[in-house]
């Protein structure tokens, strides 16, 4: 039996900074969680809750089920204690697979990729010994991804449930220059308390992302809704029946949207069509107004929630003059938008001086390897 067998005891992966609002959502899942370190949230659930959590979590990057772990000093201990685990279990002779490796303080492998090589290698013998043939490599998308992780000299291995990342929704089939990660706009949404009445407004949508997070949680779409592929139906016992009750479940509670409650829009008319395109991918998603204007023309209905993460320059590279930008923004905001919360992802942190406007708090989000800061601003 493998350690998440033997312990109903799983990971989640989640962007620094977010992990207090997953485990809220964990435990809103059916999951308890029993320690947070290094951006990783250990807990336990059965079954059934590892299948709602991978098709509901918005937050979660992804689930890993450990596997064993051990003492590892060195790549020929890695190779021995590997090779001889039943990789079966997982794989099919002629299946794929990928590793990702994670090694530090230890000494013997001064790099992740030797150790991936070394975990690779122990597969395919396997493999070869038992039946003559070995899977391939596939890093873009292998049936099995496993997770192996060695610190201080001590090596675990995992099975990535979620089969990549959660992140990867669905909806995207249209990108634009610098979207938001799709974790991160649904932990902004969470962080704004919305209450599901109280109109809500991205000004700058870019590819929707805010906007198609929105609009699955106010209809209550499962953030997995158009996921083809978990990881999960590779683990052995995988319980077909559960999953599809837990799908059913998921997918009963899908409402229509509701009129006026999202909107959106951008200056750019071709990132407009790209937005609305993506929306369109959801199930009432086609219904929610996306607009090409610029913000300066907007009319904000009095006390709405406006959520958005303007151009920051780094990723846009435009020689505009970001700092005047900021400065228009946040006159509009607290001219044109009185009676509202705004709350304003700044992918570069020194631009919210300009914006002009007091803060109630700010809180550090990365986004995409970028150190931004989540503002919220009460405009009365
Ligand atoms: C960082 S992107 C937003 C990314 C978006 N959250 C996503 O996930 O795709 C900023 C957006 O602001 C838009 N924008 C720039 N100037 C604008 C203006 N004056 N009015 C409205 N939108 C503007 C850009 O076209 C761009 O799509």
């Amino acid at each position: 039996m493998y350690t998440y067998q033997k312990q109903n005891l799983y990971y989640a992966q989640v962007l620094p900074g977010i992990e207090e609002e997953l485990t809220r959502e964990l435990s809103w899942l059916g999951a308890e969680v029993i320690k947070t370190e290094f951006g990783i949230l250990t807990f336990t659930t059965d079954k059934a809750g590892l299948y709602r959590i991978n098709l509901r979590s918005r937050l979660a990057t992804r689930i890993l089920a450990p596997l064993i772990s051990f003492r590892c000093p060195d790549a020929d201990k890695l190779y021995r204690a590997t090779r001889t685990m039943e990789w079966r279990d997982f794989l099919r002779p002629t299946g794929s697979f990928a590793i990702v490796a994670n090694v530090s303080e230890t000494e013997a492998f001064n790099n992740s990729h030797f150790a991936a090589l070394k975990l690779k290698d122990a597969i395919c013998d396997y493999f070869r010994a038992r039946t003559g043939v070995r899977p391939d490599v596939d890093k873009k998308a292998p049936d099995v991804i496993f997770h192996l992780h060695i610190r201080k000299g001590r090596a675990s291995i995992s099975v990535d449930t979620s089969g990549g990342s959660l992140h990867r929704r669905g909806y995207r089939t249209q990108g634009v220059e610098a979207p938001m990660q799709e974790t991160l706009a649904a932990a902004i949404l969470s962080m704004t308390e919305w209450d599901l009445e109280t109109p809500l407004v991205d000004p700058m949508c870019g590819s929707g992302t805010i906007l198609s997070e929105a609009h699955m949680f106010a209809c209550g779409i499962p953030a997995g809704y158009l996921r083809k592929h978990f990881g999960l139906s590779r683990l052995p016992n995988f319980n077909k029946k559960l999953w599809e009750a837990e799908r059913q479940k998921a997918t009963r509670r899908i409402q229509p949207p509701e009129e006026g409650l999202i909107m959106g829009s951008d200056i750019c008319k071709n990132t407009v069509a790209s937005a609305w395109e993506n929306m369109s991918n959801l199930p009432g998603g086609d219904q929610v107004p996306i607009i090409a204007k610029d913000f300066r023309k907007l009319e904000i209905q009095e006390e709405s929630l406006i959520v958005c993460n303007p151009p920051y320059g780094i990723r846009l590279g435009r020689e505009e003059d970001m700092k005047q930008f900021y400065k228009e923004f946040g006159d509009f905001l607290k001219n044109e938008c009185k009676g509202s919360t705004a709350f304003i992802y700044f992918g570069n942190r020194e631009l919210i001086g300009s914006l002009g406007l007091k803060a109630e708090w700010k809180r550090p989000l990365m986004n995409g390897g970028l150190d931004g800061r989540l503002c919220k601003y009460n405009l009365y």
